[in-house]
């Protein structure tokens, strides 16, 4: 039998002589000065998504190093490649619109370069889904490396974190209650260190799922980003990676159904992000599975949030990783956990929850009998406004209005939104329900995270923090309130929140988990038959804007390109 090629005999170069293809290949790699024994070690590529542009990633430079340094001990070559990278606050109109792009651009360089396994760096909101996504269809051996959250901030002796606090100093400024040389002041305190936001926004959420995927090294998922630790970490993903790819541990057998509900049991038990379905639901999608709302909502039921992080909470990041980081979580849920599930350790969960260090008192991870919240972070709501579903974080929700009836204030655009919301002439009243269309997949487009909407300054400045709000959008993870989000299909295609009108009744029930448009059937019926898409956004015509256009999904799908999931195997996650 002859042996597999590996190292840079792999993937050669079609010139239609693979000899003078290897040998061109190792006389290029020379001329950077690497030795012929180097050149014969097993690759291992490094992701770099290093970016001025990138805040988040201000770290990625040291981490490289680290990981270099852990691959080259352990006896591999470590070869970094740059890709595309997305900074939540510094791009237009969403990173939300891009993450698939990265998702191709990460998938294509792993698999064109003769590369035996990889680490993928990254840490902000949509990076992370990107590279498990480029991993999941790749079919190399990969290990997920974060940057890790920033340090927590303070403010007159009040401790700061991004970004639930900047939304909390925001609404009280829109309110009148921090003036214009408070806020500056915040801002510049936000944020002390380097790293991804340190509540359990998106980006805290994706580590922790990716940890729980089995993605990760066991127990990296919130050390901090400017910590000794996050090094070593580093180093050590580097050195695994090597023995990756000795045994060919690849994406596909650590990615099963078991390992999808693990995360998902995670993202509910942490108070994690709202976006965390949609990126689960599209790395699921690239390993076959459909994610089942139903079958999410009735985990949500069954499974407590325990971690006393905001924004469902009160602690940061750092407090999570002094209380031992995930650990502790998958040890108060191993019950309920797949613990067959492999890790990139090439142990299984059940392994390294048993060789973890034995907990210890703390009060950030509760007892599953004291939660923070007595059902998962999300729920799932139904109903004749978004048949394919919608979705609460109803632990950052305000009790009194996951009940509630209102009239319907709509706007139909994102731009309507911002041209409106603060009109002091705007029908407003704190009882009424604030709708957003048009903001989805296809609407927006990208589905920005618009679905925060923001109070009418009319009523901020009464003293009204929140609102029932509806839209097809997403949220920042770090946002709260009560927020319906994602409703699909979205008004764009023809979803039922393009037929609301000003005035409309809409009953949110969370406990029923319903999302209803009390209008007669035959009165939707009309108004259908008249209805028109919206026009397409400009420049849609040609380049990636197009190529999205033509072929993004909906949430419940992913949002991914249907071009890139894997053909559905049957099987749905999570595993109930
Ligand atoms: Fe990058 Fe929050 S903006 S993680």
């Amino acid at each position: 039998m002859t042996e597999k090629p590996t190292g840079l005999r792999r993937k050669l170069t079609d010139y239609g002589d693979p000899g003078f293809s290897l040998f061109l290949r190792k006389a290029f790699a020379k001329s950077m000065g690497y030795t012929e024994a180097e050149l014969d070690r097993p690759v291992i590529g490094i992701a770099n998504t290093g970016s001025g542009l990138v805040s988040c990633h201000g770290t990625v430079p040291a981490l490289i190093e680290a990981v270099e340094r852990g691959v080259t001990a352990a006896g591999g070559l470590p070869l970094t490649f740059p890709t595309i990278s997305l900074g939540e606050p510094f791009m237009h109109p969403t990173t939300m619109l891009f993450r698939n792009l990265m998702a191709m651009d990460t998938e294509e360089m792993i698999r064109a370069h003769p590369i035996d396994a990889v680490v993928l760096i990254g840490g902000c909101d949509k990076t992370v889904p990107a590279q498990l996504m480029a991993a999941a269809s790749a079919g190399v051996p990969a290990i997920q490396l974060v940057t890790g959250p920033m340090l927590t901030g303070s403010h007159k002796g009040e401790r700061l974190g991004a970004c639930t606090d900047c939304r909390r100093y925001w609404g009280a400024h829109r309110g009148g209650r921090v003036d214009e040389g408070e806020i500056a002041e915040v801002g510049g305190r936000l944020m002390p260190s380097a790293g991804t936001c340190m509540v359990m926004g998106t980006a805290s959420t994706m580590a922790c799922a990716a940890e729980a995927l089995g993605m990760m090294l066991p127990g990296s998922a919130a050390i901090p980003a400017v910590l000794a630790d996050r090094q070593r970490v580093a180093r050590e993903s580097g050195a695994r990676a090597v023995a990756l790819a000795a045994e060919g541990l690849v994406p596909e057998r650590i990615l099963t159904p078991g390992a999808f509900t693990n995360a998902l049991t995670v993202l509910l038990a942490v108070g994690g992000s709202t976006n965390a379905v949609i990126h689960l639901a599209a790395v699921a999608g690239r390993c076959g599975f459909d994610l089942d709302l139903g079958r999410l909502d009735r985990l949500s039921r069954e499974t407590p949030v325990l971690v006393d992080l905001k924004p469902s909470g009160q602690h940061y990041m750092e407090d999570l990783n002094k209380a031992g980081g995930l650990m502790p979580v998958l040890r108060a849920l191993a019950d309920r956990l797949d613990l067959d599930c492999l890790t990139v350790t090439g142990r299984t969960l059940g392994e390294e929850i048993a060789a973890a260090p034995a907990p210890w008192p703390q009060d950030v991870v509760r007892e599953r009998d004291d939660p923070i919240y007595r059902e998962g972070g999300i729920a799932v709501l139904r109903g004749n406004l978004a048949p394919d579903g919608a979705i609460i974080k109803q632990s950052a929700a305000t009790p009194a209005l996951c009940q509630h009836t209102g009239r319907a204030v709509v706007f139909d655009s994102v731009a309507d939104l911002t041209a409106r919301v603060d009109d002091p002439a705007l029908d407003v009243a704190p009882e009424d329900v604030l709708v957003l269309r048009n903001a989805g997949p296809k609407g927006a487009p990208g589905m920005p995270e618009a679905g925060y909407i923001p109070i009418p300054r009319k009523l901020a400045t009464q003293g009204v923090t929140d609102m029932v709000r509806l839209s097809d959008a997403r949220m920042s993870g770090t946002a709260f309130g009560t927020i319906v989000l994602h409703a699909t299909p979205e008004a764009a295609i023809g979803g039922p929140l393009a037929l609301v009108e000003n005035g409309d009744s809409i009953t949110l029930d969370v406990e029923g988990r319903t999302l209803t448009l009390d209008v007669p059937q035959a009165t939707l019926d009309a108004r259908r038959a008249a209805w028109q898409p919206p026009p397409p956004p400009v420049s849609a015509e040609r380049g990636y804007l197009a190529l999205h256009l033509a072929h993004v999904e909906q949430a419940d799908r992913g949002c991914d390109l249907n071009f890139l999931t894997a053909p559905r195997s049957g099987q749905a996650v999570p595993v109930l």
